[in-house]
């Protein structure tokens, strides 16, 4: 598949079958992720593997939230609707938990930026287009309490996490998100050639 191709096939998956991700698929994903490009080359990221039985409970502890009218549309996927919570785990068999080390990012000398947050975005980036062209689904997952993915998964002080992702094969009823998935803007509105709009 060429890269565009496995660009647009790659969609938000929120409904997992439970077949489990096979070891050599996670090892291609983890690989791909691997050669991502980070500043300076330091590889602050860190990624946790998340499939047992025990560590996706966990997930599902820090994902757990009171229901919120504002994420109606997601909140269709949940497991937990009925008991008036919205559980953003939405059963996936495998969770990468990407962070990075505070300890180990290059710093902007200017703006005194770490760049951690961006090195691990890149990250799981290549990691859930690598995930695409395996033919499994995948979801990012920026909304979960990080102080409780902290003190459940026992992260080390110097961890700042960033993100997850929800990783598995689409459940065969999984339909993508109609307002969402395949919609998005013009070039026109959002790539500007040499000059920068006027306000
Ligand atoms: C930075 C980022 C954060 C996101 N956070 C969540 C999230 O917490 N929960 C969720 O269900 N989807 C999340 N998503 C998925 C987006 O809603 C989804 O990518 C978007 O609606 C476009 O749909 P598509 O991925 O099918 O093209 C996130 C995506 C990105 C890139």
């Amino acid at each position: 598949m060429d890269f565009m191709e496995i660009s647009k096939k790659r969609v938000t998956v929120r409904k997992f079958s439970q077949k489990p991700v096979e070891d050599e698929k996670i090892e291609k994903i983890l690989e791909a992720g691997r050669w991502s490009p980070t500043a300076v080359n330091l590889q602050p990221q860190r990624i946790m593997v998340l499939n047992t039985p025990e560590s996706l409970d966990k997930v599902r502890q820090f994902c757990s939230f009171g229901y919120d009218q504002k994420y109606v549309d997601l909140a269709k996927e949940c497991d937990d609707k009925e008991k008036g919570k919205v559980n953003f785990y939405y059963g996936a068999p495998l969770v990468l938990f990407v962070a990075y080390d505070k300890d180990e990012c290059w710093t902007h000398p200017q703006s005194g930026k770490s760049s951690g947050a961006t090195d691990a975005t890149i990250v799981a980036t290549h990691m859930m287009l690598e995930a695409a062209s395996l033919d499994l689904g995948s979801v990012w997952i920026s909304y979960f309490d990080e102080e409780k993915a902290r003190e459940l998964l026992e992260l080390p002080e110097s961890w700042q996490s960033v993100c997850m992702l929800y990783i598995g094969y689409p459940a065969d009823d999984f339909e993508p998100n109609a307002k969402m998935s395949g919609h998005r803007k013009p070039l026109t509105e959002t790539c500007f050639w040499n000059e920068a709009p006027k306000n």
